[in-house]
């Protein structure tokens, strides 16, 4: 597939970049594994009774989106070379394989209480049971950005009743697969669902809601994350024993130069880029800073309440703790700096720091600021 219109990358390709790599080595007992996600590998988007997701309505009708009219049709084709695939992973060695589950293809409606399609069921059981059977343990995303259009007609990320319709999904999930799946990530990358993809139109859904889609997103996701784990703690856990975590992008950010503003600037940007999730999946709560910020300027700019929505306190208890696991995707370092003038209302102007890179810097592959 060819590279997104936007800033972000979202396969999960790792890259090594290291000059004295030598200098290192890995424990014995350290896993290597791969990954995919669903809309990027399989194909087959309307083969087999899937449901459509909103990449496929989305780059269906609006083809350029992406760099040469490119989208997931095909793909890799991997819904029918799966095979191929196993043969390649078994090549390359690795303990673990991590792939996401179209929600669609199992659930093509999506609602909870809706229809579970067989053929799909049956593509995953195949799947996982040939990963075993060459002793690679399958490590499965529920949710990798392919959300089923039909809930996206009634607000998607945005309207609280999702989080019903996906704990409804990931409980199919763990029913169907949690005899042999033993690690679930329940939502991989909640900044890119829901800064790019409700407040600035880089990814599906493609809406442009600034400074407001990305914390409604945010806060149905982090909720429906911690519904979904506490559903496995409370219903599989004692009899599957499997693991449940979630996965959070993170740049890291450096302060641009010495100053003290610079530093907080740092910081500032690591609480509203990271501790966004990071901080409601740990310790039960949005990072002080940024509720303390965001109602200020909501205020300022005349919301009737804060742009960022509250968890009540049964909910900060839910969602605390929520987590056997936090994975870490990290793609670059950037460089902050404070900034009063960004757009309003924005995530970027909320948090109110500019962010840049340089490109004389070794081992860059490319500059995404
Ligand atoms: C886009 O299409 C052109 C013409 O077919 C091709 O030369 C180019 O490599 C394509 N770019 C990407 C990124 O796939
Ligand atoms: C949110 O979902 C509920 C339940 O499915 C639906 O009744 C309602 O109309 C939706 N809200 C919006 C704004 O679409
Ligand atoms: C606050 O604003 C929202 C959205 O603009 C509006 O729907 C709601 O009625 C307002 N509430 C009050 C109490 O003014
Ligand atoms: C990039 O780094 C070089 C070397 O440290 C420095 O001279 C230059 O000013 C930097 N460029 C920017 C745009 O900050």
């Amino acid at each position: 597939m060819s590279i997104l219109k936007g800033t972000l990358s979202f396969l999960g390709v790792f890259h090594i970049v290291c000059g004295e790599l030598s200098q290192y080595s890995f424990p014995d007992n350290f896993q290597f594994g791969v990954s995919s996600s669903a809309y990027q590998i399989e194909g087959a988007w309307n083969e087999g009774g899937k449901g459509v997701s909103i990449w496929d309505h989305s780059l269906h009708s609006n083809p350029d989106y992406v760099l040469n009219k490119s989208n997931g049709d095909i793909a890799c084709d991997s819904y029918h070379k799966w095979k191929e695939d196993i043969a390649m992973l078994k090549n390359l060695g690795v303990q673990f394989y991590r792939f996401s589950i179209s929600w669609t293809r199992i659930i093509p409606l999506g609602y909870s209480g809706s229809k579970v399609n067989e053929e799909g069921v049956k593509y995953y059981n195949d799947l996982i049971d040939a990963l075993l059977a060459e002793g690679i343990q399958p490590f499965v995303t529920i949710y990798h950005w392919d959300l089923p259009q039909t809930l996206e007609n009634k607000g998607g990320w945005l309207n609280e009743s999702i989080v019903e319709d996906f704990v409804y999904y990931a409980k199919t999930l763990f029913e169907l697969y949690g005899d042999r799946v033993k690690r679930w990530i329940t939502i991989n990358e909640y900044l890119q669902i829901c800064e790019y993809g409700y407040s600035s139109a880089t990814l599906a859904p493609f809406l442009n809601l600034a400074g407001v889609g990305v914390y409604q997103c945010s806060h149905h996701a982090l909720l429906a994350h911690g519904r979904v784990y506490r559903l496995y703690q409370n219903q599989f856990k004692a009899s599957q024993k499997g693991e449940v975590g979630s996965v959070i992008q993170a740049f890291w950010c450096e302060p641009k130069t010495s100053s003290m503003d610079d530093q907080l600037a740092a910081e500032h940007y690591m609480q509203f880029n990271f501790g966004i999730y990071a901080h409601p999946i740990v310790y039960g709560n949005y990072p002080p800073i940024m509720m303390e910020r965001i109602e200020a300027l909501s205020d300022k700019q005349g919301f009737n309440k804060s742009r960022l929505p509250r968890f009540t306190e049964q909910q900060i208890e839910m969602i605390k703790g929520s987590f056997d696991f936090l994975g870490v995707n990290h793609y670059t370092t950037i460089l902050c700096s404070f900034n009063d003038n960004l757009p309003q209302p924005s995530l970027d102007s909320d948090c109110g720091v500019e962010i840049s890179q340089n490109s004389t810097w070794k081992g860059l592959i490319r500059q995404y600021f």
